[in-house]
C-alpha cells in the first residue's frame, strides 16, 4: 500500500464557485478514488484562499464584514464538494486558526534561514492575479495588458528567489515529471533560465491578511499564505510535526492539481520556498487546461460563467461529472458545449452502457427465475476487461484519466456486439443445453459489466454503485483489485431491473 497527497488549488471567495473549481476539483476526485480503490491511502485536500486584496474589495463591494462575507462563501464552495460528490478528506479555509499559525511558523523558519530580507518594491501589482508583474510580462502579454494594473511603491519584504533559480533548474532536470505536462515544463524551464528576481512577500496597502511577525503594517503576501495550505493541512499545527507529515509530505507521492494560470507560483515560487525550508518538493505538479462556453473565453464581462448546479439540476451529478472528465484532455484547453454534454451522455451511457445492463439483466430476470445462473464464464472473451486491472493504473499514473473512459466505452460498445453475435435469447427457446449457452454468454457480459462498473465508481460514483448493488456485488469486492476472474460474479437472486440512465431528451432551444 502507497500513500498519496492529492490537492486542488484553494479557491478564491471572491466569487461563487463555477465550472472550472469544479473542473479542479473532479480531476482531483477521480485521480484520488483510483488510488483508493487501487488499495493506496490517500488525504485529498482541497479549500479556500480567503486573504488579499481582491477579497476585501469584494466584500466591500458586497457592503458586508470580510469576515461574514469569507463564511458565507466558503459554504458555497464547501457545498460544491458536496453536492458533486467529491471525496476530499479536508477543506482548508485559509482563515482558520491554525493555517494562520502555521503560516507564521514557517515564515520565521524562513527568516531564520536567512531567506527574507527588509526592502522596497516598485513595480505593477494586478489585484485580479493578486501578482507582481515586471515590464517585461507586461509587454510579453496581451491578456495582462487587458487587465487593471495598479503601480505601487512601498516598503516590503522579500525572498530571496534569485539565490535558488539553480536549484530549481537542477530539480527540474533530474525530475522530468516534475511539471505536467511536458509543454508547460518546458515552459517553466525557459522562464527560470531568463533569470529570477526576488519575491515581494508583503504588502501593506491594505489589512485583510496574515500579519507579518513583529511588523505594524505588513501583511503577508496572500501567494505565500495560500501555499502554505498544503503543508497547514497536515497535522493541522506546527510544519515538520506531528504523524501527518511524516506519513503524507515525507513519505508520500504528493501530487498538486492546478490549472495552467497559476502554474508559476506552483512550480518556481512554491519549490524554492520549500527548498528554503529543506522540505522536500512535491512529486508532481498536473496542469490543466480551461474550459471556454461554446468557444467562447469565460469572463465575467461576458457574463458567461458556467454554473455547476444549474446544470446538476438539469441532467444530474454523474452526467455532468462524466462529461468533463470524458470530453476533456487535462493537458489541453477544452470547450464546453450543451449539445455534446448531451449527446455523450446518451450516446455512451443511456444507449451503449446503460442498454447493455438494462438488457442483459432483463433476459436473466425473465428466464432464470429472476436469479444470476450458475454459468462457465467465455475467458477469452474477458481478456480486455481483466486487463483493465493494470491500464487503469498505467493510465492514471501518466495522468490521461479521460483515456480510461475512453477504454470502458470500447469495452462496453464490444460487449454489445459480442451480445448481439451470439444471440442468447435465441437459444433460451431450445433445449436445456442452449438454455446453459445462453447462460454462459450472458453471464460473461455481466461479469464484463462488474468490472466496468468497479472503474466507473472513480467517476460516477452514484450510478457505479447502483450498478454493483444490481449485480449483488460484495462491498468489499469493488476494489480494482477484484478485477480477475478469482472474484467473478457469483449467482444471485436479483430484483426486477431499473434504468440506470434516463435518456436526455434533447431541447436545443436552452443555453446556461
Ligand atoms: N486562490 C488561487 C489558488 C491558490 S492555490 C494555493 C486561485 N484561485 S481561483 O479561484 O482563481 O482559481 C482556482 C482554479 O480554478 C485554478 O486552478 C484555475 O485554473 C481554475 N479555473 C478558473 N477558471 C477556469 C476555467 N475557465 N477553466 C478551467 N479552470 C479554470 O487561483
Amino acid at each position: 500500500m502507497d500513500t498519496y497527497y492529492i490537492t486542488t488549488p484553494i479557491y478564491y471567495v471572491n466569487d461563487k464557485p463555477h465550472i472550472g473549481h469544479l473542473y479542479s476539483d473532479l480531476i482531483a476526485d477521480v485521480i484520488s478514488r483510483l488510488y483508493r480503490l487501487s488499495g493506496n491511502e490517500v488525504m485529498f485536500l482541497t479549500g479556500t484562499d480567503e486573504h488579499g486584496q481582491k477579497v476585501e474589495i469584494a466584500s466591500k463591494k458586497a457592503e458586508l464584514d470580510t469576515q461574514l462575507f469569507v463564511d458565507k462563501l466558503s459554504k458555497s464552495f464547501f457545498a460544491l464538494s458536496e453536492d458533486f460528490n467529491i471525496s476530499n478528506d479536508r477543506f482548508i479555509r485559509t482563515t482558520d486558526i491554525y493555517h494562520k499559525k502555521g503560516v507564521i511558523n514557517l515564515w520565521n523558519r524562513l527568516v531564520e534561514n536567512g531567506f527574507i530580507y527588509l526592502g522596497n518594491y516598485s513595480g505593477w501589482y494586478s489585484i485580479k492575479d493578486e501578482t507582481f508583474y515586471t515590464e517585461k510580462d507586461i509587454k510579453n502579454d496581451p491578456e495582462i495588458q487587458k487587465q487593471e494594473l495598479k503601480l505601487i511603491e512601498e516598503e516590503s519584504y522579500f525572498f530571496k528567489l534569485s539565490s535558488l533559480q539553480e536549484k530549481l533548474l537542477e530539480h527540474y532536470e533530474t525530475h522530468p515529471h516534475f511539471i505536467y505536462p511536458q509543454e508547460r515544463r518546458e515552459e517553466v524551464i525557459s522562464f527560470v533560465k531568463q533569470g529570477l528576481n526576488d519575491l515581494s512577500i508583503s504588502r501593506s496597502n491594505f489589512s485583510w491578511g496574515i500579519k507579518v511577525p513583529n511588523s505594524k503594517k505588513h501583511i503577508i503576501y496572500v501567494w505565500i499564505d495560500a501555499l502554505a495550505n498544503y503543508i497547514t493541512n497536515l497535522d493541522q499545527k506546527n510544519i515538520e510535526e506531528g504523524k501527518e507529515f511524516e506519513q503524507f509530505w515525507k513519505n508520500g507521492t504528493i501530487k498538486h492539481i492546478i490549472g495552467k494560470d497559476i502554474l508559476r507560483f506552483h512550480a518556481i515560487y512554491w519549490p524554492a520556498m520549500l527548498l528554503a525550508l529543506n522540505i522536500n518538493l512535491p512529486t508532481q505538479i498536473i496542469t490543466h487546461g480551461w474550459w471556454t462556453n461554446e468557444g467562447e473565453k469565460i469572463s465575467k464581462s461576458l457574463g458567461n460563467s458556467i454554473d455547476p448546479n444549474k446544470i446538476k439540476n438539469e441532467f444530474g451529478v454523474d452526467c455532468l461529472r462524466y462529461y468533463l472528465i470524458k470530453c476533456s484532455s487535462i493537458n489541453k484547453d477544452n470547450d464546453f458545449s450543451r449539445n455534446a454534454l448531451i449527446s455523450i451522455f446518451n450516446t455512451d451511457l443511456a444507449n451503449n452502457f446503460g442498454n447493455l445492463i438494462q438488457r442483459t439483466l432483463k433476459i436473466i430476470y425473465n428466464n432464470f427465475d429472476k436469479q444470476i445462473p450458475i454459468a462457465t464464464l467465455d475467458l477469452l472473451e474477458l481478456e480486455g476487461a481483466y486487463s483493465m486491472q493494470h491500464e487503469v493504473i498505467d493510465l492514471l499514473n501518466g495522468n490521461k484519466i479521460h483515456n480510461i473512459l475512453i477504454k470502458l466505452c470500447i469495452l462496453s460498445s464490444e460487449t454489445n456486439s459480442y451480445l448481439e453475435k451470439n444471440e442468447p435469447w435465441k437459444l433460451l427457446k431450445t433445449n436445456k443445453d442452449d438454455k446453459e449457452k445462453s447462460a454462459n454468454i450472458l453471464v460473461t457480459v455481466l461479469e464484463k459489466i462488474r468490472i466496468i462498473a468497479i472503474i466507473f465508481q472513480a467517476f460516477i460514483p452514484t450510478s457505479a454503485s447502483k450498478i454493483l448493488d444490481m449485480l449483488n456485488i460484495d462491498i468489499n469486492e469493488r476494489q480494482i483489485t477484484n478485477i480477475s476472474n478469482k472474484y467473478k460474479i457469483k449467482s444471485s437472486r436479483i430484483l426486477e431491473p431499473t434504468v440506470v440512465f434516463q435518456k436526455i431528451i434533447i431541447n436545443t432551444d436552452q443555453n446556461f
